[in-house]
């Protein structure tokens, strides 16, 4: 069998959006029965928050939706850059500091691009309310179904 796809999801904090993206993705992975196939993890860029569990509104819709949020936020360091296939970042920002740490191997990509209600950003939902962290978590499920399509269909590795 071939070596797992390892992708990590990335954003700011490491404690609202790329928790959920990497609770979703792992929640469609099992549930498809490939988990033997990906290695998934979440980081962040900044290191706030490091140590910390997911933020309580992201944990919140993760749970009206099934999913529980393991996580405990980390600060992505250089080292692992290319021990990733994929690291999937939320927003421009994010793009532009990952790119900074110059990868060699790792596609870098923005999850928002693989919404198929149009691409876009993952906008920071920090210090907004429940109704917001809704449509975020809505953004990701979407974009995260249609990342692994894209996977499975092995379009993503096109690169
Ligand atoms: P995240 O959200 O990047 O989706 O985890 C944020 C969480 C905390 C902060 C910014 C964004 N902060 O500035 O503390």
């Amino acid at each position: 069998m071939s070596e797992p796809t390892r992708i990590l999801f990335v954003c700011l904090g490491n404690i609202c959006r790329s928790p959920l993206a990497e609770g979703v993705f792992k929640h469609l992975v099992d549930s498809e029965g490939l988990s033997d196939r990906f290695y998934i993890d979440s980081a962040g860029t900044g290191n706030w928050h490091v140590g910390r569990p997911a933020h309580p509104q992201s944990r919140r819709i993760a749970q009206l939706n099934g999913i529980q949020l393991t996580s405990i936020a980390r600060q992505i360091q250089k080292e692992e850059l290319d021990q990733w296939h994929y690291i999937v970042v939320m927003d421009d920002k994010n793009y532009s500091d990952i790119m900074a740490m110059e990868p060699t191997s790792a596609q870098v990509v923005r999850l928002g691009d693989f919404d198929p209600e149009g691409p876009g950003i993952v906008p920071d939902p920090y210090g907004y309310d429940d109704r917001v962290y809704e449509q975020v978590y809505n953004q990701i499920y979407r974009s995260c179904r249609a990342f692994l399509d894209a996977l499975n269909n092995n379009e993503a590795r096109m690169g």
